[in-house]
């Protein structure tokens, strides 16, 4: 990786990749392409920036061939409870977003990152100790898309011999950046009520259990499972990775331990229960560990204390036992 483009810079995961990629391999070797969100001046300063809607290929290529990039982190994309609401902007932007990076990336020879997820599972895949490959069929216009999207990678992979890699990613928590539109928002919000004193009502019901991780962890899956050897690489699209499984309950009381007197009511949302049913509790992630190392550096614990000292800079708080850069 050399020259590597970002789409969806400014969004959840990008917001968070584009530092840690620029720190990495520079920063005018890193271009952050967003498509509505201004981004941080950070951000639009510390490297190239341009605006980018992925539906449009042709403005894509430019940028592609304007910057010799060989690397693509695909991000641009719409989440779960959004995409229920528009699937028809879901599947635009979610669809044909990723066939324009596929055939630019074909053309020019570029590598491809595409962040998969636990959305790729449905209502008949094993919850627990999900394997790697198993039943997936999603009943979600996300899962569709984000199923069809580990399908058509491993197809640029086979037919036409595309660098093509993915993870399937459980919901992500972040102290920088919103995600918006996700079914696993809740493990964001609940935090910034609980530092600002306010009650939280959480639409998830308290026993909904699901696959999480720590963004730094996110961060370091991408840019690991970039760099690995290609040669250990068996299922490329998309690789289960997960480094907690919790419920609202097991959250709520592990931040109270730190901010006494939080409290949490659970308001169910129908459609985004519905959706975080069909997905899996726990899944198995020995495959990314086996063929490319995995390990994740935050568990549950950890993370609330990172999240919490990161929202606060509270002294009590401290930094988290985690490493992860
Ligand atoms: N966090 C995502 C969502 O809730 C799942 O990939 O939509």
């Amino acid at each position: 990786m050399k020259k590597i483009l970002i789409t969806g810079a400014t969004g959840q995961i990008g917001s968070e990749l584009t530092p840690a990629l620029r720190d990495r391999y520079g920063g005018t070797n890193i271009v952050a392409a967003g498509y509505r969100r201004v981004p941080d001046p950070e951000l639009a300063e510390a490297g190239p920036f341009c605006r980018l809607d992925v539906r449009d290929a042709a403005a894509l290529r430019e940028i592609v061939t304007a910057h010799g990039i060989d690397t693509i982190f695909h991000l641009a994309s719409l989440l779960s409870a959004v995409a229920e609401d528009k699937p028809q902007l879901a599947w635009d932007v979610n669809m044909n977003g990723l066939w324009n990076v596929l055939e630019v990336a074909r053309s020019t020879n570029c590598s491809v990152f595409f962040p998969s997820s636990i959305g790729a599972f449905g209502p008949l895949t094993p919850p627990d100790n999900t394997p790697q490959d198993t039943i997936q069929h999603p009943n979600t216009m996300y899962g569709i898309t984000k199923v069809s999207g580990e399908l058509l990678c491993d197809y640029y992979h086979t037919k036409f011999g595309l660098d093509t890699r993915g993870v399937r990613y459980p919901g992500l928590i972040s102290s920088k950046t919103p995600p918006g539109g996700g079914t696993t928002d809740y493990a964001v919000e609940i935090f910034h009520a609980a530092l600002a004193g306010r009650h939280y009502d959480c639409y998830l019901a308290a026993d909904t259990r699901l696959d999480m991780m720590y963004m730094p962890d996110a961060i370091q899956a991408a840019i690991s499972l970039m760099e690995a050897d290609a040669a250990k690489l068996v299922h490329r699209n998309a690789y289960n990775v997960t480094a907690m499984s919790f419920a609202p309950r097991d959250l709520a009381a592990e931040i109270s331990r730190h901010v006494p007197g939080f409290t949490i009511d659970y308001r169910v949302d129908p459609l985004r229960q519905a959706i975080a049913e069909s997905w899996p509790r726990h899944m198995d992630d020995s495959a990314a560990r086996r063929e490319w190392g995995w390990r994740p550096a935050y568990d549950m614990p950890d993370m609330v204390q990172d999240m919490l000292f990161q929202l606060s800079g509270a002294e009590e708080a401290g930094p988290g036992a985690g490493h992860a850069t």
